[in-house]
């Protein structure tokens, strides 16, 4: 059985969440800089799984006694082949602000009736477990591109990504209601099921 969880963010969000998502695990979680660790590896994988194995691998050489846990997430627009894919944190620029890359994927999406402005948020969550190799899960909730900004919760893409069960946009949610349907949440919660299938979490 594991007895520490180091998670490779530096966002102190994801780490709320995932101490939430872990929180009757009875375990020690941290963060990659609570436990003295800073590691730059290139996120240059073709998918989402790809660039969360190999941040939870570049941990794992420099504690390799710990259980690391690693994500990658971003949107997929199908109306634009599923950009930006797992370039949303660089889609247009790295230092430009959300407010303008929002405005530019409504511009782009102009004149596209509802069900072609399908879109999705994926995440996946990479595991390095000592003697056990390197796994994957994924989550992700669908939902549609709207016409408009709205909300001020959440962060990123969050104003622009409506889901129809709560008819608004992910911006508009409590962190309760987005933690409980997010990809993020649902990657994590499958994460958990795979860690006590595997024999490295208890329940
Ligand atoms: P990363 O997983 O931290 O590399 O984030 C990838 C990028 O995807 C973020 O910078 C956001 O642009 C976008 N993203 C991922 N999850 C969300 C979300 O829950 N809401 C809004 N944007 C998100």
């Amino acid at each position: 059985m594991a007895e520490k969880i180091i998670f490779a963010t530096g966002n102190p969000d994801k780490m709320k969440e995932i101490r939430e998502i872990l929180a009757d695990s009875g375990l020690e979680i941290l963060s990659a800089k609570e436990a003295g660790i800073t590691a730059d590896a290139e996120e240059n994988g073709k998918t989402f799984e790809e660039n969360a194995c190999i941040k939870a691998s570049a941990i794992a050489k420099l504690a390799p006694d710990a259980v690391i846990l690693a994500d990658d997430s971003g949107l997929e627009i199908d109306y634009l082949n599923r950009e930006p894919g797992v370039y949303s944190a660089r889609y247009l620029g790295e230092d430009t602000s959300y407010q303008i890359k929002n405005q530019a994927l409504l511009y782009r999406l102009a004149g596209v009736e509802k069900e072609r402005r399908t879109a999705r948020f994926v995440c996946a969550i990479a595991a390095a477990v000592p003697g056990k190799g390197v796994f994957t899960t994924r989550g992700t909730i669908e939902g549609y591109i709207g016409w408009e900004t709205a909300g001020a919760n959440g962060f990123g893409y969050d104003p622009i990504f409506y889901v129809d069960a709560y008819g608004c946009s992910t911006a508009e949610l409590t962190r309760e209601q987005k933690n409980a349907c997010s990809h993020r949440g649902n990657a994590l919660r499958a994460m958990r099921e795979e860690l006590v299938k595997r024999g490295v979490l208890e329940r």
